[in-house]
């Protein structure tokens, strides 16, 4: 048997990680700027993280979520301390899109109506609710449109405003900065006025922090920076630093009841001491002031190529719009100069994802090796 063969592989077989960087096979080194789709927030094989997983595999990997597991209490009072959402519950799943899928379920349990609002350029991932809330038909199939759901342009109160007044919108979804979409970032007003609605016509607002929580914009959750309270919040990737975990923050306004919702692996033994490990060092070694610094370190650099046209996004979480389409571009960094980043469905736009942990000197190789691929870029970008 073999693979189902869904992804563009690149040519490269990564056999070892530390830090900000990646081996393979051959003994070559990268520098990982997208940490395999913004999961890399402690940098590969940090010490605790390794610990705390290794010495948990070594009691317990897993027993199901019909017992008492005092690592998910944990988790969850230590999520909700670094991340300011005490009052909230967690929900522990397995990745992203079951996150968004539990949480749009949530919201229709709450308000009985079938209605989602999503934004335009939007990735919510790929199961069946996820994936229609996502602006891209081409991965959807039929029998993922079994609601009504629109996709409104992004930024444009008035729109939301008119599709809620009739009162019948479960939810309203949107990415505390949208990543696949190609790292653009919701005006702070819009936020709070979409709130604000949604408080007023009783729709669920859910924040989608798969990619921008964590820490990857500097605070723990990018909409933080637009002061609004969402009911639920999504996230992912970066919580587990490549061990598969997802989870939903949920308002004190939820009521869970038993056999509301369930899964069979969200939240075993080992996913919670991998989750656990995560917050740990996020707090000692203080890695949300760190995003901050090394983004404007690099926002400032990057702001002296005239081939830069515009930098989205904040902290660890960047997007550099081009004069060229970047796949070619990105293919020559990797190859020629070992350093690795991320593409999105905007063919203009580079993501810059690097671990949270990356360091002042890490930032300086990354634009010595940006800069010598943009010298020696063939055919030259032409503006
Ligand atoms: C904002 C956002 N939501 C949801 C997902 C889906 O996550 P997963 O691939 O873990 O299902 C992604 C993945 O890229 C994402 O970026």
């Amino acid at each position: 048997m073999k693979p189902f063969e869904v992804y563009p592989l690149m040519d490269v077989n990564i056999k070892k990680g530390l830090g900000s960087y990646v081996w393979d096979e051959n003994g070559k080194k990268y520098l990982d700027f997208y940490g395999g789709h913004a999961v890399i927030s402690i940098g590969h094989g940090h010490p605790h993280f390794i610990n705390r997983v290794n010495s948990q595999l070594n009691k317990l990997a897993f027993y199901s979520n019909a017992v008492k597991n005092e690592l998910q209490t944990e988790l969850a009072e230590k999520i909700g301390t670094i991340s300011g959402y005490p009052s909230y519950h967690l929900f522990m799943v397995n990745s992203g899109a079951e996150a968004v899928e539990n949480a749009l379920k949530l919201a229709s349990f709450k308000n009985n109506r079938t209605k989602i609002i999503a934004f335009e350029r939007g990735f919510h991932g790929r199961t069946s609710a996820a994936v229609h809330v996502t602006d891209n038909p081409k991965i959807a199939a039929k029998i993922n449109q079994g609601f009504e759901r629109q996709i409104l342009p992004w930024n444009d109160l008035a729109t939301v405003k008119n599709h809620l007044s009739k009162n019948d919108i479960s939810a309203v979804i949107i990415e505390g900065i949208q990543g696949v979409g190609g790292i653009h970032v919701p005006d702070p007003k819009f936020l709070k006025g979409v709130e604000t609605l949604c408080r007023t016509h009783d729709t669920v607002f859910i924040l989608d922090e798969i990619q921008s929580g964590y820490g990857r914009s500097g605070k723990f959750f990018a909409h933080q920076y637009a002061d609004i309270q969402p009911d639920l919040i999504t996230m992912a990737k970066g919580m587990g630093n490549g061990f598969p975990i997802g989870g939903v923050l949920i308002s004190p306004n939820f009521k869970a009841t038993h056999g509301l919702l369930g899964t069979t692996f969200g939240g075993t033994h080992l996913a919670c001491a991998a989750g656990l490990a995560v917050v740990e060092v996020i707090q000692s070694e203080q890695l949300l002031e760190n995003a901050i610094l090394r983004g404007q370190q690099l926002t400032q650099a990057l702001d002296q190529f005239e081939e830069v046209l515009e930098i989205r996004g904040m902290g660890c979480m960047l997007g550099l719009r081009m004069p060229f389409p970047v796949k070619e571009f990105r293919k020559a960094l990797v190859e020629k100069y070992g350093v690795f980043t991320g593409s999105s469905s905007v063919k203009n736009t580079l993501r810059i994802l690097p671990p949270l942990t990356v360091t002042a000197s890490e930032v300086n190789e990354f634009i010595e090796k940006f800069k010598a691929c943009l010298l020696n870029y063939n055919p030259k970008p032409t503006h």
